[in-house]
């Protein structure tokens, strides 16, 4: 009666809206983006009755925190979709056309029923979501082997009816195929955040425990929703701070409100952590005392957060202590450490990221040249997490040569969401794209088909304990990641780290429904945005594999003239080499031999200049600036092109948004409008200060066509960027 009266209301004020003058018809209401994927809006005629049937009831078969919170999702999620929360019913008395969840342990139906359903499949977090029979009713039935694939079936039952996609029929058998997927959070205790582009960290340590902000709850929502099962806290360059009884309270308070949504807890650490404490006299790993206080420290966390998921360490890397320090290799400090959280079930993620002024070899090359050798030394709860690339989260790079090249040891994929080094969160790129570029990067190791995803997965090598971490671009921004776009990162990252063999168009394609419209003159046009916006980063940045040309510090910006920083390996000049006589690094054998650290088939491909549309040219190759290219241009009049390709994509891109006026709210429309136009300028920026500084070394014309540089080279040098978010403190 009431849903009745609702109704009726409803439908006169939408009559109203629609007769009311200047009312647009077409357009939505507006949204702040803070829903993200999960807006649960009406799904309207057909759809509504043809759901409305298959969600009558919601039977729930047991009781826990986290089927409780599936259990809310449902409420949310079809009384925004449909209108109304179905009631709930007990299993005694099933309803045709219920809702029914249960494992093996909460329903001797289901376990009866786990042989043929193949509960075995979906292991500890999958799930099986099939239309099916329950006491001769038809009935949806969610079924898993532990509460959070329920909530994860759950959440990908709500995302079928928002993309309008069958209810019926259905056999849906999925589990994750990583252990580990982690949100890597870069936030330092004062609330700045690393290399963050969406405001202030959302973790307020501040007013923690006392005061838990609700903020935190949807944060663990979303996470969920795309099956993201471990949040680290802090910063990768740590503070030891969170070590401490009264930050450990704080973090458990966090771990409280997120384990009902399936997500552990990490903590980043600083290696020397109970030196920096004051509690020891050295970090060494080998003194009793440290190894005494990691275990003591370890029991300590574990009393507050029984499911503390371990610690990430950044060791040996820019400034970071580490085993080095006291003449000892990555394995021998990391076991240290995850030999305090082995009695627990806790793992160390030990990061790869490293490299060192005083050595002289190619930078690309050092972690290689550290880790290879210690393949089969690092203890078993153990995790080496290496960058996609062997640079520094670069528009393009070839994929990190260590994976694959150490198959004893975890081996766990690390990618940055927050856009460091593409514009932060005004420019629109698609990570998508290039998330999935490295995942099916064939590493060879076992011969054709070894791909990066299959390295990370454990199917290559055997490993079962496996990962993959993205850096988070979540900050206290209302629409969370600084642009309605990034938010399409995040929910990639999750699907990727689910299944890193997940076709990205296709992922992009989900979120659009999710997040903006089923209707596809409005999908097809922004799926082909987002395909096309990371080679048009690339292309306007950094073509043709040139690499780390931005601007100091803050990495906003071009800055290719750079040659006057501390460390060789922090100047733009190190990597693109340009002079009179040509540009791009040589790592072939003539040069640093990079291409040697990758198994010789992909060597022998990356020697040829041609391979893979020149994507890594000038990475591993020294060329002249007249030598002419596969695709018939010389290698001047190709970057100049490419640069140029760059610009007009990004002026399509935001032709193609303008024309989709109307189809999304205002408030979200304007928002990527505005950041669209400042791309399409700064994408010109960076076109004609690259042409105008490579220009300087080459000394050759541009070719017909291709527009000269706005300014000269001076005044593009004399531009200066001053309080570059992201910087953290
Ligand atoms: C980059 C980034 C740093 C970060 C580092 C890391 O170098 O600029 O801010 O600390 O990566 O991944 O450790």
């Amino acid at each position: 009666m009431n849903v009745t009266r609702v109704c009726t209301w409803g439908l006169g004020i939408a009559l109203m809206i629609g007769l009311m003058p200047g009312a647009h018809a077409r357009e939505p209401a507006d949204e702040d983006g803070y829903q993200l994927w999960l807006r649960y809006t009406p799904v309207g005629q057909p759809w509504q009755e043809r759901y409305a049937a298959r969600a009558t009831a919601v039977v729930a078969l047991g009781d826990s925190p986290v089927l409780q919170a599936a259990l809310a999702e449902l409420d949310t999620g079809l009384a925004g979709l449909l209108g109304a929360q179905p009631p709930s019913a007990s299993a005694a008395l099933v309803p045709e056309g219920s809702i029914v969840l249960g494992t093996p342990a909460s329903s001797a139906q289901i376990a009866a029923r786990a042989a043929a359903l193949g509960l075995a499949a979906a292991g500890p977090e999958g799930f099986v979501l099939e239309s099916t029979q329950w006491d001769g009713h038809a009935v949806t039935l969610i079924a898993a082997n532990n509460d959070v694939g329920l909530l994860y079936g759950t959440f990908r039952y709500l995302a079928l009816m928002q993309r309008r996609e069958s209810l019926e029929g259905l056999d849906i058998h999925d589990a994750p195929h990583l252990k580990l997927r982690v949100l890597d959070h870069w936030d330092n205790p004062d609330r700045t955040v690393e290399r963050g582009y969406a405001g202030e960290s959302i973790w307020d340590f501040w007013r923690l425990p006392g005061y838990v902000d609700p903020r935190y709850r949807d944060y663990a929502r979303a996470d969920a929703s795309v099956g993201i099962n471990g949040v680290v806290f802090n910063n990768v360059s740590a503070s030891s701070v969170y070590l401490t009884p009264r930050w450990i309270a704080k973090v458990a308070a966090l771990a409280d409100v997120l384990r009902p949504y399936g997500i552990r807890v990490y903590l980043s650490v600083l290696f020397n952590s109970p030196l920096d404490l004051g509690a020891t006299k050295t970090g060494d790993p080998r003194d009793p005392a440290v190894i005494a206080w990691w275990h003591a420290k370890c029991d300590e966390i574990y009393r507050s957060i029984p499911d503390f998921g371990g610690f990430l360490v950044k060791a040996d890397s820019e400034g970071q202590p580490g085993p080095r320090d006291y003449h000892l290799t990555q394995a021998q400090g990391a076991n240290m450490i995850a030999g305090a959280l082995a009695p627990h079930g806790g793992v160390l993620m030990w990061r790869a990221f490293i490299y060192a002024t005083e050595d002289r070899q190619d930078r690309v090359r050092q972690a290689y040249r550290e880790f290879k050798p210690l393949d089969g030394q690092f203890a078993a709860n153990v995790l080496v997490q290496i960058k996609n690339g062997p640079l520094d989260f670069q528009p393009r790079e070839p994929a990190h040569p260590l994976f694959g090249a150490m198959p004893h040891t975890n081996e766990m994929l690390e990618v940055q969401l927050t856009k460091e080094y593409l514009g932060f969160s005004t420019h629109l790129v698609y990570l998508g794209a290039l998330f999935s570029e490295v995942l099916r990067w064939d590493t060879f190791a076992h011969g054709p088909r070894s791909t990066v995803a299959r390295v990370i997965d454990g199917s290559l090598e055997g490993h079962t304990l496996t990962g993959m971490a993205g850096v988070s671009n979540v900050g206290s921004d209302r629409d969370w990641s600084g642009s309605i776009f990034d938010q399409a990162d995040w929910y990639a990252f999750g699907r990727l780290a689910w299944d890193p063999q997940a076709d990205p168009k296709r992922i992009a394609t989900d979120w659009i429904r999710m997040t903006f419209s089923n209707d596809s003159a409005f999908i097809t046009p922004v799926v082909d945005m987002m395909l096309r916006s990371r080679e048009a980063v690339v292309d306007y940045m950094t073509p043709l594999g040139l690499a780390h040309i931005m601007a100091t510090g803050h990495h906003y910006g071009p800055g290719p003239w750079v040659s006057d920083l501390k460390r060789p390996e922090w100047n733009p000049v190190y990597y693109h080499h340009a002079g009179k006589d040509g540009i791009g690094f040589d790592r072939t054998a003539t040069g640093s031999d990079a291409l040697a650290d990758y198994a010789p088939e992909v060597a022998r491909r990356l020697a040829d200049p041609a391979a893979d549309d020149m994507k890594y040219l000038l990475w591993f190759h020294h060329l002249r600036w007249t030598d002419r290219l596969v695709s018939g241009r010389t290698v001047w009049d190709e970057l100049t092109y490419r640069y140029s390709r760059g610009v007009s994509t990004v002026q399509e891109m935001a032709r193609t948004w303008n024309s989709l006026k109307g189809d999304v709210d205002a408030e979200r429309f304007n928002k990527t409008a505005a950041f669209l136009a400042e791309q399409q300028q700064e994408a010109r920026w960076w076109r004609d200060a690259c042409i105008a500084y490579f220009q300087h070394q080459s000394g050759l014309p541009l070719a017909p066509g291709i527009a000269a540089p706005e300014h000269t080279l001076d005044w593009y040098e004399a531009q200066v960027y001053r309080y570059a978010p992201g910087q953290g403190h």
